[in-house]
């Protein structure tokens, strides 16, 4: 039988935990071979290598190095060192996940090398283009040849677009796989008591996106907020380095219940997310995980691509201003949200991921067949990496 050889592309934080649990299915099917490509766009140890091991994600087969630059830069980057990866594995077909500029420059790559692109979270829309993000989902679902999408919204807004609906697959959320994957072992994180807050009521914060940090005016507006809250409930905020340059350049007072950190790891951010009374983020992917979890969040924008968390889930738009942000946590306070789990966000999406895949090559129907998929486990013997990428051990 005739194994179809995918390549597997990952580059920044939010994409590890969405390729981990198909990576894992995949490698375990008869009908495929796999490489993972590593862009390294997210370079360091708290962005990136600490998620290969709380993941169990293998080394890459190829780490390009690509690092910071200019949206332009990192893009063009990324694009000149896949693209080589690519004529030489001579795949069967490319699976990016998220929208991240990773994502974007190696879908184009592949599908100017007539490649079949496989997007992963297509279909979400914030309708709004300053977001570099937003970009990288437009061209990324153009030229992409299956859709697989985590909410209907993501259908609707394909179909919109003139996507046929035969490429467009509802699978769930690969994030949820993860997170269901990893709960009991974040639960053992003893991060709780390093923080002291083990068994007392906290908030949790994150903060990276440009139209929030780069501005210290913006800036300030929001930590205004999490310094009046953190009047009430101790705040816990892990700092992206993007948000940690802006606060050190400016030179931002502290004040406040406030316990800045690094940025965690996967299961210490989980430990935190699954403990916590409300979560305050710019994130798209935290913003469904709580939703997961039930535990409310406030999202710090005006607008989200992922509506599910709204109209289903605990999520709740705060907008960015100090006045928004005390208004909503005020009326999250007297009445928290409560939500329900979206349709398919159950832990099996990468089951339905892999019916896909084995439906367009083996079948060659667009009608995915769920029958005889197998549920993937942790601890799966891992292949060795042939890039220069290091794998990081427990103790890193
Ligand atoms: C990127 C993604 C965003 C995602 C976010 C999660 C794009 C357009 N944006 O934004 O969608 O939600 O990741 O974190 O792709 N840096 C480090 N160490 C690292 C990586 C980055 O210090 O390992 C620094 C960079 O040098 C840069 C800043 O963090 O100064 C921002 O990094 P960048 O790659 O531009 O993207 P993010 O803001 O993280």
């Amino acid at each position: 039988m005739k194994r179809h050889k995918l390549i597997c592309v990952v580059g920044a934080r939010p994409n590890f935990m969405k390729m981990a649990p198909l990576l894992r299915l995949l490698r375990c099917d008869g009908h495929f071979t796999t490489a993972l490509v590593h862009t390294g766009q997210h370079y360091d140890d708290n962005l990136s290598g600490r998620f290969f091991h709380d993941l169990q994600l293998p080394a890459p087969d190829h780490y390009l190095c690509v690092q910071s630059g200019t949206h332009a830069q990192q893009t063009a980057e990324v694009m000149k060192r896949f693209e080589p990866v690519l004529m030489a594995e001579q795949p069967d077909g490319v699976v990016v996940v998220g929208d991240v500029n990773s994502t974007m420059a190696a879908a184009v790559v592949a599908v100017k090398l007539q490649v079949p692109v496989f997007h992963i979270e297509a279909g979400l829309r914030s309708f709004d283009k300053s977001m570099p993000e937003e970009i990288n989902r437009i061209i990324t679902d153009a030229i992409s040849d299956l859709l697989l999408v985590t909410e209907e919204s993501g259908r609707r807004n394909l179909l919109n677009e003139g996507i046929p609906d035969q490429r467009i697959h509802m699978v769930g959320n690969l994030m949820i796989d993860s997170l269901r994957q990893g709960l009991a072992a974040a639960r053992k994180s003893d991060i709780l008591r390093r923080l002291c807050i083990d068994g007392r009521p906290f908030a949790l914060a994150t903060l990276h996106r440009p139209a929030n940090v780069d501005h210290p005016e913006q800036l300030d507006e929001i930590l205004g907020a999490f310094q009046e809250i953190s009047e009430t409930i101790p705040l816990v905020f892990p700092v992206h380095p993007r948000t940690r340059a802006h606060l050190d350049r400016n030179h931002f007072a502290r004040s406040g219940n406030i316990t800045m950190l690094e940025p965690l790891g996967y299961l210490d951010f989980l430990c935190l997310m699954s403990n916590s009374s409300v979560v305050f983020t710019d994130s798209g992917g935290i913003q469904e995980e709580t939703t997961a979890l039930g535990v409310p969040c406030l999202t710090l924008r005006d607008n989200t691509e992922r509506p599910v968390t709204i109209e289903e889930g605990t999520n709740m738009l705060a907008g960015t201003h100090r006045s928004t942000i005390l208004a909503a946590w005020n009326k999250m306070r007297v009445r928290p949200k409560v939500g329900r789990i979206p349709a398919l966000w159950d832990g099996a999406a990468a089951e339905r991921c892999l019916a896909v895949f084995r439906n367009y090559f083996v079948a060659g129907s667009k009608t995915p067949d769920l029958s005889s998929c197998s549920l993937a486990e942790f601890g799966t013997p891992r292949p060795r990496g042939t890039g220069t990428f290091t794998e990081l051990g427990p103790g890193d």
